[in-house]
């Protein structure tokens, strides 16, 4: 059965789709032989178009699944179920309603993606909390709170992580606001081929090794 890893806001921009595809080529870069397949589920289709910008260059081997184009997941489990694949990682729209609700159910690992402005500390707790009630029910679940788009150096980071390690368990990693992450976009890439060894690179190799601790993989 396919590891299942959700990507969870309802805050819109916060960086959700960049985390999820280029998590998406890391985790395959660094395991090539699992197969690893996002599955978009944001009628947006941003991290569907990213894969297949990169798909003439097919560098890393990441798949790509449209799923919950009833806008509500009604046949998530039945999608998820189909994919062929080790680890999926779910690209949700910025919302909390049913379909986020069931990815969070479905899920091993929950990911909470948040900025530094106090606007988005404030949106983040209801993502938080369908986390916390989706581990009341299972508690082999685990969610991971990650500091993104983050500027280096200022105290909001700072302050970010210290305040998110009172919400739960925050990533090693701070996911900074670099222009690797958004010109791999354009490029169609994970910024492990992109800009390999850079600061956006190593940040996601971080990422990466965490996720895959709480995978068990
Ligand atoms: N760490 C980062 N550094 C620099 N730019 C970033 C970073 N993360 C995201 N961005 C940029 O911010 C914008 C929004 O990012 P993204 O699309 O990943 O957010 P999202 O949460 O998926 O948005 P939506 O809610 O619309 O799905 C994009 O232009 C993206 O390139
Ligand atoms: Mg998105």
């Amino acid at each position: 059965m396919s590891k299942i890893v959700s990507v969870i806001q309802q805050k819109g921009g916060v960086g959700k789709t960049t985390l999820t595809v280029h998590l998406a080529h890391e985790l395959k870069r660094m395991k090539k032989k699992l197969k690893v397949v996002i599955a978009d589920a944001d009628p947006q289709q941003s991290s569907y178009k990213w894969i297949e910008r990169g798909r003439k260059n097919d560098i890393d081997g990441v798949g790509i699944k449209a799923v919950g184009a009833d806008g509500e997941g009604k046949k998530l489990k039945k999608e998820l179920n189909a994919i062929d694949a080790d680890i999926i990682l779910i690209d949700l729209p910025p919302a909390i309603e049913s379909l986020s609700l069931r990815a969070a159910l479905y899920a091993d690992v929950m990911l909470v993606p948040i900025g530094a402005s106090a606007l988005d500390i404030e949106a983040a707790r209801g993502a938080i909390d369908v986390c916390e009630e989706a581990m009341e029910l299972d508690d082999t679940k685990s969610m991971l709170l990650i500091p993104s788009k983050v500027r280096a150096g200022t105290t909001a980071g700072k302050e970010l992580r210290s305040l998110l390690k009172k919400w739960g368990t925050v990533s090693k990693a701070t996911i900074g606001l670099r222009v690797h992450y958004s010109d791999a976009a354009t490029a169609g890439e994970g910024v492990g081929t992109y800009a390999k060894n850079s600061q956006a690179h190593k940040e996601m190799k971080s990422l990466a090794k965490e996720v895959l601790g709480l995978l068990k993989i």
